[in-house]
């Protein structure tokens, strides 16, 4: 959902802005560009396309400003063009803004601004807010902006810079993420803290209602109506070389092949230090699990381990749908929201709407310092470090090993099950070990244009997440379902053309699973069967097999979704698409 950077301080801004840029590329990769301030006068560069169109726009320019702010878009409003793409500026060149959010009264500040002569340039939202800047500037770029906000109806964060304090950025969370940097004589900005890492590991991320005044030499926070702050600093413990390659030909490639070390680092974690939860699960009423996407997915399987351990009733529902429900919830009820950024808008605005309501709220999140995570009551971390691959795997799992540990805290046999899931890393590895029968599998399939995926009990939400780990990063068609549900009406769409990903752990809904595996094959469809090692019965009907290590019913979709996630990269690697950047998509998704 848009990417920005600022950099103030004595060493050339260009290089720590594309640095920035390139790891925020994630969030948005349709246009890219950078302001800086260049002998006094606005020096701005734009492109569409990825971040490497503007490094080649910028190629032999000796740019020497030491301060600048970047973008990397993912558009909203106004389609993708050079004229859409941020920084915008205001009329006299004076002053740049890039932007990540929406302002959703754009439309009644543009007329407004149209109406006192302004000569609009571009179709974005943004373009109101560094007209208001301009407008509103009286010689102070942080009284400007402070008298701006009050005109700003939205979520959102931006960054401006002005020609008439060269050295100066102020920038502004709402809704929207925000880090600052510190470094010495130097401080950033940025969406996220791994775009930080090259440069410094002290960081202060901003809460949404904040003002930040960077300097080289100092930074200052204030709230909305122009009080200083006292912020404390955060050092974070992810090394740059977490958030690199290793090697890997995609992020994606890479994350899957953690899995053993970021489970085990997961794992190991809940059981040195326990959940250290004031309360216990049963005290709540109904626990109401809240998440989009793969999180979504997560909270699925969380449900049925928490339903057989801590015999609470539990619901699950996509945040965007929950927010704007009359769903009855309140003092009496858990909330627990999953977010790998922690800055999902849906996830983060439909819990705060259910904790306003008196509900507690519990989150389960990936990056420390998250608006998620400082606007929950408690926070459960995932250990798995910075995740770049736009599709989520070595997030999803970690997840997974929260809720299980969670879920099965509070049970009688709570140590004989954790000790079952201290195996699963080592578990992940032998089906890592595998990856190259699932590159054949995919390879034989990848013209394919529709799967079916099935599953039963624990393996249907593994079944969901295969088929949006298909559809994301490989555009194919594919339909997650429980399986016995198919033959209510997808069972209509089986034929030779359309092959069924069929999920099949030894577990209780087996049998089950191999009639309906029987009902694909009746009407010529093609099965790809996930099953346990050794299971011939099973092989022995699939068309292709691969096999996982026979592990207790609890555990399964920690090995099941693995092939899953190998199969949709395979494809997508041979089709030759960008994994780590799959067309429409941002890792972060901060609109609603
Ligand atoms: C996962 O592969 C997707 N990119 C997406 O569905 C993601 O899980 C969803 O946007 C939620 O993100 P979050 O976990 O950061 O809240």
């Amino acid at each position: 959902m848009c990417g920005i950077v600022g950099y103030t301080g004595s060493n050339p801004a260009l290089i720590v802005l594309l640095e920035g840029l390139e790891r925020l590329e994630y969030r948005g990769y349709d246009s890219a560009g950078v302001a800086l301030i260049e002998n006094g006068k606005l020096h701005v560069d734009k492109k569409v396309g990825k971040i490497r169109e503007l490094v080649k726009s910028l190629w032999g320019k000796d740019l020497k400003a030491t301060a600048g702010i970047g973008h990397t878009r993912w558009a909203t409003h106004g389609e993708v063009c050079e004229l859409n793409a941020h920084p915008h500026t205001d009329g006299e060149g004076n002053f740049a803004v890039v932007h990540n959010g929406i302002i959703e009264n754009y439309r009644e500040l543009r007329e407004e601004l149209e109406r006192t002569g302004i000569d609009y340039r571009s179709k974005t939202d943004t373009e109101a807010i560094v007209h208001l800047i301009a407008l509103n500037y009286r010689g102070d770029l942080l009284e400007a902006v402070i008298n701006t906000l009050k005109r700003l109806r939205g979520a959102y964060a931006f960054a401006v810079i002005t020609t008439k304090e060269p050295n100066r950025i102020i920038a502004v969370r709402y809704g929207s993420p925000l880090v600052v940097g510190i470094g010495k004589g130097e401080n950033f900005l940025a969406s996220d803290i791994p775009a930080l890492l090259p440069f410094t590991r002290d960081v202060i991320p901003l809460k949404d209602g904040e003002v930040v005044d960077l300097r080289p030499d100092g930074v200052f926070i204030y709230d909305f109506g122009g009080n200083m702050l006292t912020k404390e600093v955060m050092h974070v413990p992810w090394d740059i070389i977490s958030a690199e390659k290793g090697g890997f030909k995609h992020f994606m490639l890479k994350e899957i092949f953690e899995q053993p070390r970021t489970l085990g680092d997961t794992i190991r974690g809940y059981i040195s230090r326990d959940l250290n939860l004031p309360f216990s699960l049963k005290d709540f009423r109904r626990i109401l699990i809240v998440a989009c996407g793969t999180s979504y997915h997560a909270g699925l399987l969380g449900k049925y381990w928490i339903e057989k351990y801590v015999r609470a009733p539990v619901e699950v529902a996509y945040a965007s749908e929950v927010r704007y429900s009359d769903m009855p919830v309140g003092e009496g009820d858990l909330v627990l929201a999953i977010s790998q950024s922690g800055e999902t808008a849906d996830t983060r605005f439909s819990s705060l709407a259910l904790k306003e309501k008196g509900a507690t709220l519990l989150s389960v999140v990936n990056v420390m310092g998250s608006a998620l995570d400082r606007e929950s009551d408690y926070t459960l971390y995932t250990h798995a470090g910075p995740e770049i691959g736009v599709a989520a795997t070595k997030t999803f799992t970690a997840q997974l090993a929260v809720l299980y540990a969670l879920a099965v805290s509070e049970a009688e046999e709570k140590y004989a099950r954790m000790e079952e899931l201290l195996k699963v890393p080592h578990l992940v590895e032998e089906v890592l070990s595998r990856s190259e029968v699932m590159r054949g599998i995919a390879l034989r399939h990848a013209n394919n244009r529709d799967f079916l995926y099935l599953g039963r009990y624990l393996s249907y939400p593994v079944a969901l997440e295969g088929a949006l780990k298909l559809k994301e990063i490989s555009y194919i068609h594919a339909e997650g379902y429980p399986a016995g549900e198919m033959k209510h009406g997808p069972i209509a769409l089986i034929d030779e053309k359309m092959p069924t990903v069929a999920i099949v752990p030894k577990d209780r809904v087996y049998e089950k699973m191999l009639s309906n595996i029987e009902e694909v094959l009746a009407r010529r469809g093609k099965v790809i069967g996930v099953g346990f090692e050794g299971d011939e019965n099973l092989k022995g009907l699939c068309g292709d097999f691969i096999g996982v290590p026979e592990v207790e019913e609890d555990l399964t979709p920690f090995l099941t979704i693995i092939p899953l996630q190998l199969f949709a990269y395979y494809i997508a690697d041979y089709l030759g698409l960008d994994v780590d950047q799959p067309r429409n998509l941002a890792k972060t998704v901060t609109v609603e």
